[in-house]
């Protein structure tokens, strides 16, 4: 049975959402008798899930299917059919013209109807098909549920998507466009994925959302009431096994009183939180419609860290948006200083069709731009830097992820987000463990084991086995 199934190769490009839908994809053709391969060589089909936030991302799309047809040609001689998906955000944004450009596509398909793929699939085998309406049924509806195989592979740590899409139209941004409005799963749907997730040995989740902070999920009482992201966290942080749970990405908008909370009352709310702000500059931040000031930015980083003081910072930042002279930009580098972030991710501004800001005039002369995102990201590195030797010397737990550098180790998570690689043995994997740092490189840890230990340590050692015990019973 299994050598006669037919081979699925997905190739992931963008955020973490486009992770969490590849995964959702291999479900939904999983009923079809396809069976997820790392070899594109023997794929009977192959998915680009693709990423437009940049120009650069989106051009990636147009090289891959260059190279993807080459194997097609290939596999064709020795009389193999390959069928070639597109789906994404690319998808959703270029769709006809995908085809147009690059007829050996079959099927382009836009994040909302993956739930449609194994019927968009049949159509394709006789002519091309484009799918990039929004449906009105949620496709979370009708997306099949992961098989314990698949979550196995995925290690214990899971994304979950709870919110999707973006009421917030910044300027620069083709999200709310390729996403579409903003729609919180309800609380009971996200509850059943926990708990099947966590059957499946998973102790970390991350919740995902483009806004994710502005979730309001129907409550299990039919719908009558809405739950805020402070409490999903709650009911989230009650299911046995889950013993981490992160979100992202937040916007400084939607950070709450009860979320700012969360991050005092609830143990398992990991201190980390991804809370772009793109620019240190008022002028700018109008500019990209981000609706609020950098001194509103620099109070709510207080508010928060009042509560959770060892709470590491995370943030975005676009350096060369239209308009941005060398007093805004050195705003940015001011706010940067201010904030102390333990890592953030900065980009040149790239203008986006059919967004605001690439109309604008002033666009930022590339050159301009490049030296800009230089001293940004030698700033940025810095105060990682710091960061990470501040925790020279600490004892921290890790939960345990994967194999590490080098033989004879694990790499897992501080709570901090750093990969900690630590001499272990395999049977600590999924486990959360104590270790004390020994030293810090640039953008992780070393540690060891405290106590020269034995498998039992760690700080939940009892749950995490029965999860180990679930984890083997599911299929
Ligand atoms: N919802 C998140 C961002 C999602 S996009 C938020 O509001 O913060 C991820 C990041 O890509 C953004 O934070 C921004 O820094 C960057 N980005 C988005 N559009 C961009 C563009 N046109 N050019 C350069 N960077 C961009
Ligand atoms: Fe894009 Fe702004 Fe929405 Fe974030 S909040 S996804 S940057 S439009
Ligand atoms: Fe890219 Fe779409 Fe995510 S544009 S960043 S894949 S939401």
């Amino acid at each position: 049975m299994t050598a006669s199934r037919k081979k699925l190769f997905v190739k992931t490009f963008g955020c973490q959402m486009n992770v969490y839908d590849s995964g959702r994809m291999i479900d939904a053709l999983a009923g079809e008798g396809f069976e997820s391969t790392d070899s594109i060589d023997e794929a009977d089909l192959v998915i680009l899930n693709t990423c437009h936030i940049r120009e650069k991302a989106a051009e990636k799309v147009y090289s891959e299917i260059g190279r993807i047809r080459a194997v097609k040609e290939a596999r064709a001689q020795s009389g193999k059919d390959t069928m070639i998906g597109v789906a994404g955000c690319v998808a959703q944004a270029e769709g006809e013209e995908i085809v147009r450009r690059a007829p050996v596509v079959d099927m382009v398909v836009g994040p909302q109807s993956y739930h449609r793929l194994p019927e968009l699939l049949a159509q394709a085998r006789d002519r091309a098909v484009v799918e990039t309406e929004f449906p009105v049924e949620d496709k979370f509806d009708h997306l099949p549920a992961a098989t314990g195989t698949r979550l196995r592979m995925g290690g214990p740590t899971a994304f979950l998507t709870i919110q999707e899409g973006c009421d917030k139209f910044c300027t620069f941004c083709v999200v709310p466009y390729t996403r579409g409005a903003e729609v919180s799963r309800p609380v009971g749907a996200i509850l059943e994925e926990a708990r099947h997730l966590a059957g499946a040995g998973v102790r970390e989740i991350t919740l995902l959302g483009q806004n994710v902070n502005a979730y309001h999920g129907a409550d299990r009482d039919g719908g009558l009431r809405t739950v805020g992201l402070a409490g999903l966290i709650e009911a989230l942080s009650r299911i046995d096994g889950i013993e981490r749970i992160r979100y992202t990405t937040s916007h400084p908008r939607d950070m709450d009183d009860d979320l700012i909370a969360a991050h005092r009352d609830i143990p398992q709310l990991m201190p980390y939180l991804h809370l772009p702000v793109q620019s240190g500059s008022d002028r700018i931040l109008a500019a990209m419609n981000r609706k609020h000031r950098r001194d509103e930015y620099i109070a709510l980083i207080e508010r928060i860290r009042a509560v959770r003081p060892d709470i590491a910072m995370s943030g975005d930042f676009i350096v060369g948006f239209p308009g941005e002279t060398d007093a805004d930009f050195a705003d940015t580098m001011d706010l940067v200083r201010r904030v102390a972030y333990a890592q953030a991710y900065s980009f040149k501004y790239s203008p986006r069709p059919g967004t605001p800001a690439a109309a604008m005039d002033d666009q930022v002369p590339e050159p301009v731009m490049k030296e800009r995102l230089a001293a940004l990201q030698a700033l940025i590195d810095q105060g990682q830097k710091a960061f990470n030797a501040a925790m020279v010397g600490r004892t921290i737990p890790v939960l345990f992820e994967k194999p590490g550098r080098k033989p004879g180790q694990l790499v897992g998570r501080s709570p901090y987000l750093q990969p900690v690689n630590v001499d272990a043995p395999e049977s600590l994997r999924g486990q959360i463990v104590e270790v004390r740092v020994t030293s810090a490189g640039p953008n992780s840890l070393f540690a060891e084991r405290v106590g020269g230990g034995t498998q039992s340590e760690g700080t939940d050692s009892g749950r995490t086995d029965s999860g180990r015990a679930a984890m083997e019973a599911v299929s």
